[in-house]
């Protein structure tokens, strides 16, 4: 569902939890997890407010939240604490007696909201009759179901930035070509680490509906969905020269939904765990410029007194989106898990699931 589509649908908050106060909010979460234990489980993106991932029972990136998703056969009520693409993944890996539940309906994500099914099965159409039966789609788990559902139904299957590299390498030894979708940097910067020239890489563009190349088409490995993160696209060339100038020793990391030309100058680039890990990990004293989401910037900044860490651009916001889920919506979710006609459930439709299962159950076999 698309961020307009979801603001109609959406129940309003009712003005009693806007009132509460933080204490009054977190003792309300306490009780609700006490009263239920294993029958709620809550997973929170590392991208989320402190408010919030306090209260996650696990913390990931999304190939992380994935796969816990998947293994919990346990939990009733799952609480996700992130984006919707994230909480109808959930629910396309759980079984039918789980109940998967967004605390707020608006908590979209541009970049998946940049491709819909119309325009994928139009863009195939067009690339089947220009390519052939030579092309494998991949699909970022950031998309809606549709799109990972008819990327299973064509053999294809979903990565993260985490396994991106194995997914291409594996669609490689399927087909001649892959259609990525929706991130262009994601795919861009994965063919481009696997030695894929940039002059084998063409745009999809979803508006106008053309594939856009320089040089010969015959040569196109990879065609890229013209999407990208409104987040990460704010990360740019100035930005890495700035901190060169000010810091010349100072390290700069980005996540691969940069633009190419910003992690061709970064020292490393890596998923949202790759990233955490590098931090946990380096030597005390060491300094650090990281090009990804605000709040997770902002949390390692407080856990790591010992690194001197700030954000690549210093005007940065968290992703508006992601930060839709703060503590009195969490709370209002805990308070109508049983409700009859509750709002905030997430429900992908069986014949959507059944081939969205298939694309997301590959990229599980090969993470
Ligand atoms: P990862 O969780 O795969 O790092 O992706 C980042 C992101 O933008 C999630 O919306
Ligand atoms: Fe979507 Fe980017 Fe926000 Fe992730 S950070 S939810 S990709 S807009």
């Amino acid at each position: 569902m698309n961020i307009l589509a979801s603001l109609q649908t959406n129940q309003m908050i009712p003005e009693k939890y806007k009132q509460m106060s933080r204490e009054e909010l977190e003792a309300r979460v306490f009780e609700v997890k006490n009263k239920l234990g294993s029958r709620l489980f809550i997973p929170g993106h590392h991208y989320q407010k402190d408010e919030v991932i306090q209260f996650a029972d696990a913390t990931g990136d999304s190939l992380k939240l994935a796969q816990v998703s998947a293994e919990n056969t346990d939990a009733e009520f799952i609480v996700f604490c992130g984006v919707h693409f994230m909480a109808e993944t959930a629910d396309i890996l759980t079984s039918e007696k789980q109940k998967v539940f967004l605390p707020d309906m608006r908590a979209g994500c541009s970049m998946a909201d940049m491709a819909d099914i119309q325009q994928t099965e139009r863009a195939w159409e067009m690339l089947q009759g220009i390519f052939g039966d030579t092309i494998l789609p991949l699909t970022y788990v950031n998309s809606t179901a549709a799109i990972k559902s008819f990327v299973g139904a064509n053999g294809g299957a979903t990565v993260t930035s985490s396994n991106a590299e194995t997914m291409v390498k594996w669609a490689f030894d399927q087909k001649e070509r892959i259609l990525f979708l929706p991130d262009q940097h994601l795919g861009r910067n994965t063919a481009a680490d696997l030695g894929i020239g940039l002059d084998e890489m063409a745009i999809w563009n979803p508006i106008s509906h053309t594939l856009e190349y320089e040089g010969v088409v015959s040569r196109i490995k990879v065609i890229l969905w013209k999407g990208h993160c409104s987040v990460h696209e704010n990360f740019t060339v100035k930005n890495v020269i700035d901190i060169r100038y000010q810091y010349p020793d100072m390290k700069i990391i980005v996540h691969p939904e940069c633009r190419r030309e910003v992690v061709e100058l970064a020292d490393m680039a890596g998923s949202t765990s790759y990233i955490i890990n590098a931090i946990e990990t380096a030597e005390p004293g060491s300094k650090w410029a990281i090009g990804t989401e605000m709040n997770l910037v902002k949390r390692l900044i407080k856990n790591h007194p010992e690194q001197q860490i700030l954000s690549l651009n210093p005007h940065m916001c968290p992703c508006l989106t992601m930060n839709r889920i703060d503590l009195p919506h969490l709370v209002w979710s805990l308070d109508t898990l049983e409700d009859e006609n509750n709002q905030n459930i997430i429900k992908v439709s069986d014949e959507i699931a059944e081939n969205a299962k298939v694309a997301l159950e590959k990229m599980l076999l090969h993470s």
